[in-house]
């Protein structure tokens, strides 16, 4: 698919209320593309949508059989869909060794079936309208390498759920490059959001309240990965369509990313390293 220009291309948004995903709407409408957005949070996305002229329903990723029918709703409202976002996620924090199932499985429906719950109906109507078109799924840095930053802000459950990402879309590319339809991935370091408050809000009652996050204050590397290195979702929004327009695969968003992901192959190849016959 060609990125250069967006008019008239359709694009649809997975937590499309607010953050990157209102972003990634903003710089799509600023580039002539039709705009349609979902999310979890029904008022603040008709907010969201009115003030950017985008059309929206609300709609819980995790939802398959409803998220099929917002896919074929906006398909209807706003023509066809070249470009899918699926961008919506959550983050929670603490023990990996003590959380239970019903977190750990709440962060992999929302961040990892919640992707592949929005590709399944789309992709079925591309294919049905023998169109093509391209999936920028939101990943994030941690779906490279394990940034020092976790250590301080135990997030070990998100990190899991963002590798995921990263696997998910090479396989969906294998089986999706033969039909035209291309997969990117959006790796973005810390961002300027409210990623911790929208997971509060959208967090089922059953799960009770959420692990306190810790404090940046009282951790400096958390502190310095949370402060000075934030970016705007807007500066996000950007660098995603620039990656899409070059034909990336993974797209990061902030240089520091290098170190982290050097780091995790030296780890490799000190492995590597010790086989017998290296
Ligand atoms: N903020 C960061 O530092 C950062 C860094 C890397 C990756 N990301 C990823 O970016 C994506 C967007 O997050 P953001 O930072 O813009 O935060 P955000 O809170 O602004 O946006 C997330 C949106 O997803 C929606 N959402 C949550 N659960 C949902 C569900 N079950 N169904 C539909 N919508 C749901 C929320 O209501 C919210 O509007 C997420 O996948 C997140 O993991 C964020």
């Amino acid at each position: 698919m060609d990125f250069e220009k967006l008019d008239g291309r359709g694009v649809l948004v997975t937590g499309g209320a607010d953050g990157i995903g209102l972003a990634l709407g903003r710089a799509a409408r600023a580039r002539g593309a039709r705009v349609f957005l979902t999310d979890i949070a029904a008022e603040k996305l008709a907010r969201s949508a009115s003030d950017l002229g985008a059309a929206s329903a609300p709609c819980d990723v995790t939802d398959a059989d409803a998220l099929a029918r917002v896919v074929d709703h906006a398909w209807d409202e706003i023509g066809p869909i070249d470009l899918l976002c699926a961008n919506a996620g959550v983050v929670t924090q603490g023990s990996l060794l003590e959380a239970p199932r019903a977190e750990l499985d709440w962060i992999l429906d929302v961040n990892v079936w919640g992707i592949l719950n929005t590709c399944r109906p789309w992709v079925a109507r591309v294919r049905g309208e023998g169109r093509t078109g391209h999936v920028l799924m939101t990943g994030s840095e941690t779906s490279l390498s394990y940034p020092g930053f976790t250590r301080g802000m135990p997030i070990h459950a998100y990190v899991m759920s963002k590798h995921c990402v990263l696997a998910m879309a090479d396989g969906l590319r294998a089986e999706l490059e033969p039909a035209g339809i291309g997969v990117s991935v959006l790796c973005p370091g810390p961002v300027n959001t409210g990623l911790g408050r929208s997971s509060s809000a959208s967090r089922p009652g059953r799960l009770g309240t959420a692990p306190p996050p810790v404090d940046p204050a009282i951790d400096p590397v958390v502190a310095r990965a949370m402060g000075s290195l934030a970016r705007s979702p807007d500066e996000v929004a950007a660098c995603a369509l620039e990656g899409l327009r070059r034909g990336l695969f993974v797209i990061p968003t902030h240089p520091h990313i290098r170190d982290d992901v050097a780091e995790r192959f030296r780890e490799i190849e000190r492995g590597l390293d010790a086989l017998p016959d290296a």
